[in-house]
C-alpha cells in the first residue's frame, strides 16, 4: 500500500462549519475567514451555500460573501446548490464551481433536502446540465456513506449504487460523507472499495466528521485506498443541522499536521492556517476544536 504523494485539501469550514453555528456570523467575518484560508494556500474553499434561508439561516449571506471576497488567483471558490434556484444565485454571485448533495439513506435525504433519493437525482440532473452550460463543474456529496442518524448502519452496496448514478449524471467528483462521524477505518475501507467498483479513485474525496474522534484514522484509511482529496474544516467547525449530535468536520489543522508528518504535499502553510483558525475562533469566542491548533498556540 502506497500513500499518495500529494493531497488536495478542500476547505469546507465557511460552509459546513458555519452553517450549524447558532450565533449569526456576519458576511464580513466570513469574508475575512475565506481570505485568510486562501492566503494559507488552500486550493479550494467552499465559501457559500444557496439553500433556503428558512432551512439554514446562517447561509443567507452567501451572495454577499462570494461577491465580497478579494479573490486569490488559482483558488476555486465553490458553493452548494441543491436546485436550479440555488444554481442561479450561485452563478449570479460568481461561484467558480458548485456542488449538489445527496445521501445514501432515505430518511436523511428527506430531512435534509425534503425529497426521496430518486427525486434528488431528478433535481440534480437539470442543475448539472445548466451548470455545465455555464462552464461550471459540479461536485457532489454523498452523505451518510457509512451511517445515518435515523437508520443506523448503511450498506456499502447502497453507497456504491448511488455513487454510480451520481457519476453517470455528470458529477466530476464524489465526496463521500461520514456525515455523523460514526465510521471506523474498516467500515470506511469497505465502503470505499465498493465505490471503487463503479467510480475511478481520482474522482473520490473523503469528507469525514469527527464526532467519535475517528476522522484522522478514517482519512488514513482513505489515503491507503488511493484517495487524495480530503475535505476538512478550519478549527473543526461545524456539524450538519439535519444530523443531530454530529460534530464538526475533521479540523484542517489536524489534517495538515498528519499529512506534513507523512511527507505528503498540500501547498498549505501551517502558520498562516493557524492565523485563520485564531481569527474565526476569536470571532466565535471559543477555542478551536483542533488539537493541533491548541498544541501549537
Ligand atoms: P423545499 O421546501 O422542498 O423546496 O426545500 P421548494 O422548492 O418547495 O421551496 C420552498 C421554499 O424554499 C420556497 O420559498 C422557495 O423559494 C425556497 P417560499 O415560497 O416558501 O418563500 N427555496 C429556496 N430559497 C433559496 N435558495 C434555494 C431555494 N430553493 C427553494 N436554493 C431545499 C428544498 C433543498 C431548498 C431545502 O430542503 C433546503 O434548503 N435544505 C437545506 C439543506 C442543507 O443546507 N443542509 C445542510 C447541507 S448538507 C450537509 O451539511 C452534508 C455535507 O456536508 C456532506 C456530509 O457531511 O455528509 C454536504
Ligand atoms: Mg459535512
Amino acid at each position: 500500500m502506497t500513500l499518495p504523494k500529494q493531497v488536495k485539501i478542500v476547505e469546507v469550514g465557511p460552509r459546513d462549519g458555519l452553517q450549524n453555528e447558532p450565533q449569526l456570523v456576519s458576511a464580513e467575518v466570513k469574508i475575512g475567514l475565506v481570505e485568510r484560508l486562501a492566503e494559507a494556500g488552500l486550493p479550494m474553499i467552499e465559501a457559500a451555500s444557496f439553500v433556503s434561508p428558512k432551512w439554514v439561516p446562517q447561509m443567507a449571506t452567501s451572495t454577499d460573501v462570494l461577491k465580497g471576497i478579494r479573490r486569490k488567483p488559482g483558488v476555486v471558490y465553490s458553493a452548494l446548490t441543491p436546485n436550479l434556484k440555488g444554481l442561479e444565485a450561485a452563478i449570479a454571485a460568481g461561484a467558480d464551481e458548485v456542488a449538489v448533495f445527496g445521501a445514501a439513506s432515505e430518511s436523511f435525504t428527506q430531512k435534509n433536502i425534503n425529497c426521496s433519493v430518486a427525486e434528488s437525482i431528478d433535481r440534480f440532473v437539470p442543475v448539472i446540465d445548466e451548470a455545465k452550460k455555464h462552464g461550471l463543474r459540479v461536485r457532489t456529496y454523498l452523505s451518510t456513506a457509512v451511517g445515518c442518524p435515523y437508520e443506523g448502519d448503511i450498506s456499502p452496496i447502497a453507497v456504491r449504487d448511488l455513487a454510480k448514478t451520481l457519476w453517470q449524471i455528470g458529477c466530476y467528483e464524489i465526496s463521500l460523507g461520514d456525515t455523523v462521524g460514526v465510521g471506523t477505518p474498516g467500515k470506511i475501507k469497505a465502503m470505499i472499495e465498493a465505490v471503487l467498483e463503479v467510480v475511478p479513485v481520482h474522482a473520490l474525496a473523503a469528507h469525514f466528521h469527527d464526532t467519535y474522534g475517528q476522522a484522522l484514522a478514517n482519512i488514513y484509511a482513505a489515503l491507503e485506498c488511493g484517495i487524495n482529496i480530503v475535505d476538512s474544516s478550519i478549527a473543526g467547525l461545524g456539524g450538519c443541522p439535519y444530523a443531530k449530535g454530529a460534530s464538526g468536520n475533521v479540523a484542517t489543522e489536524d489534517v495538515l499536521y498528519m499529512l506534513n508528518g507523512l511527507g505528503i504535499e498540500t501547498g498549505v502553510d501551517m502558520s498562516k492556517l493557524l492565523e485563520a483558525s485564531r481569527y474565526i475562533s476569536s470571532a466565535l469566542d471559543r477555542k478551536p476544536a483542533s488539537k493541533v491548533a491548541c498544541a501549537l498556540s
